[in-house]
């Protein structure tokens, strides 16, 4: 599929991102704009026959008719038989969306009514704890229904005027006891989080939340909230059916932040700027779907995307928002991106004949600077950057600081695409008084290669609705990727094995089964661990 595009690589070797810049409409014309956000792609080595090379691709592979299936329910998550339509959670118009000829519009408008109710008498101190309003809520969820809602409670903390948010995901303990040790259990909240309601550290931390709270209140089935699409399963663990906030099969975990697992969220911001965050994510969806492909934002990200990964080889990208509270960004976009495209077979399970999604990783600017940039600017992999800067922050008391932020973002790209030529290294050791083999020698270390591609998002501020829209414009990269690869998205496999031999594992640490039929390494650790035990 990418043969002609590699060829043309080749025959391009020679030509430095640098010098497409001899075009001076460069800029501008590799370069997206939607409403105030501003994707410019120009520093990478796509030229404008790449570009239509990848948006041929993109057509022959079907995109606008996959495009259209998903908007339209069809069951694109063949392998388990569900239609893909988390943009029906924010599609604030009310427009008619049907899966298996059911509009399913009614029940999402009633989710979202129900959660804004809630909320708001929770906000406003109708419904309290034992010991008064609700000071704390801990959401228990792993995977989508932790990393959503904590990367964007912390995304957006200027917005938070309701109650303070903890999130407990990982089933060591250490996770759920340093947030109980500091917690009011008659004015805390606990909203287990959980599609399946079956995801064994959930449920291990719910557990024990409950034993907790039992030691402190009366009824502590009172403290608990339920998000999920299991509801005999919520019923078991003792949750009012009036605390169950339900969603449907077709809202995939790793995209579901915009629904009832938004919850938390909601109740930290309010429902007004939950609102908002849900219209930003509708104005993807709308562009997304209407804007002309070479326009189109997630569609040039894909391109971006495969462009380095299919065509160039680069078996990594770096997320680096230069804004700290998109801390939890990466990790987010880890889940997005490698749970859906991290995948070896096509849709008819046949191998994929070319690499699936790269790895992705991350870190915000400008911590990352002083730790692994290194390795991006002179290391021998090359690894795609997508920088992301606000043009403004909240502080506004503080911009000098927001000035350093941004010139170090832009800072950053340019010198991974500009470099540092070994004459221009050696003119920097003359200065500083190097002669002869010292300076030959320390020159050299302090070449930089150049010619590394990266992108770069400005968005004006971080607030709800531009949250809303750069989450729906990776969701909806990852899903145009997954398209051209011709591979399910929305399923996740890849995690089932693990699960269960986690299980079969526990059953030999509790010493209810034997470890005969091990390997050698699992039982030596094993024993090793039975043996040193104190
Ligand atoms: O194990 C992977 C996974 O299924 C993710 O896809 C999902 O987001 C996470 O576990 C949590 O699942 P649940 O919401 O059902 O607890």
């Amino acid at each position: 599929m990418f043969d002609a595009l590699k060829r043309y690589l080749d025959a391009q070797k020679q030509q430095t991102i640098m010098a497409l810049f001899e075009d001076k409409n460069r800029a501008e014309e590799f370069s997206v704009q939607v409403d105030d956000l501003l994707l410019d792609y120009s520093k990478t080595q796509i030229d404008a026959i790449v570009r239509k090379g990848l948006l041929d691709v993109v057509q022959v592979r079907g995109l606008e008719e996959r495009r259209s299936d998903m908007l339209q329910g069809a069951l694109l998550n063949e392998t388990e038989g569900r239609a893909v339509l988390h943009s029906a959670l924010r599609n604030l118009d009310g427009r008619d969306v049907f899966v298996n000829g059911r509009n399913v519009m009614p029940d999402v408008q009633e989710a979202l009514q129900r959660m804004m109710r809630f909320a708001e008498d929770l906000r406003r101190g109708r419904l309290q704890g034992p010991g008064g309003p609700i000071t704390d809520i801990v959401n228990i969820g792993i995977g989508g229904s932790d990393l959503g809602p904590a990367m964007a409670c912390l995304a957006l903390a200027p917005y938070h005027d309701g109650p303070k948010c903890h999130f407990v995901s990982n089933v060591d303990g250490a996770h759920l006891h340093d947030i109980l040790q500091n917690l009011d259990p008659m004015r805390s909240l606990f909203i287990i989080a959980s599609k399946t309601f079956t995801t064994i550290e959930t449920m291990t931390n719910a557990q024990t939340a409950k034993v907790w709270l039992a030691q402190h209140v009366a009824d502590p089935g009172g403290q608990f909230v339920a998000l999920s699409t299991a509801q005999e399963k919520t019923k078991a663990f003792g949750i009012a059916a009036e605390r169950v906030f339900g969603f449907a099969d077709w809202v995939g975990g790793r995209y579901s932040l915009w629904g009832p697992i938004g919850l938390s969220l909601m109740l930290a911001i309010g429902p007004n700027a939950f609102r908002d965050f849900l219209r930003g994510a509708q104005s993807m969806d709308r562009h997304f779907c209407t804007a002309e492909l070479s326009q189109n934002m997630p569609v040039m990200l894909a391109i971006v995307g495969l462009w380095h990964h299919q065509v160039c080889g680069f078996t990594t990208r770096a997320v680096l928002p230069y804004e700290q509270r998109l801390s939890r960004l990466p990790a987010y976009l880890q889940q997005l991106e490698m749970e859906s495209n991290g995948k070896r077979v096509d849709m008819s399970g046949q191998d994929l004949p070319y690499p699936s999604g790269p790895v992705v990783w991350g870190e915000p600017g400008t911590n990352g600077q002083h730790a692994f940039y290194q390795l991006i600017h002179q290391g021998t992999a090359i690894v795609p950057c997508e920088f992301m800067v606000a043009r403004e922050g909240h502080e506004a008391s503080l911009d000098t600081h927001h000035r350093l932020l941004i010139a170090n973002c832009l800072a950053q790209s340019e010198a991974l695409m500009r470099g540092r030529t070994l004459e221009q290294a050696r003119q920097l050791m003359i200065a500083k008084g190097l002669s002869g083999h010292e300076l030959e020698r320390q020159a050299r270390h302090r070449v930089f290669p150049g010619n590394r591609p990266s992108t770069t998002l400005i968005y004006p501020r971080l607030s709800p609705f531009v949250l809303g829209q750069i989450i729906a414009l990776y969701e909806h990269r990852v899903f145009v990727e997954g398209v051209v690869l011709g591979i399910n998205s929305f399923d996740q496999w890849g995690v089932e094995l693990g699960k269960e031999l986690a299980h079969d594992m526990e059953q030999l640490l509790r010493g209810a089964a034997s470890a005969a039929d091990k390997d050698g390494s699992t039982q030596r650790l094993l024993d090793y661990i039975r043996t040193t035990q104190s």
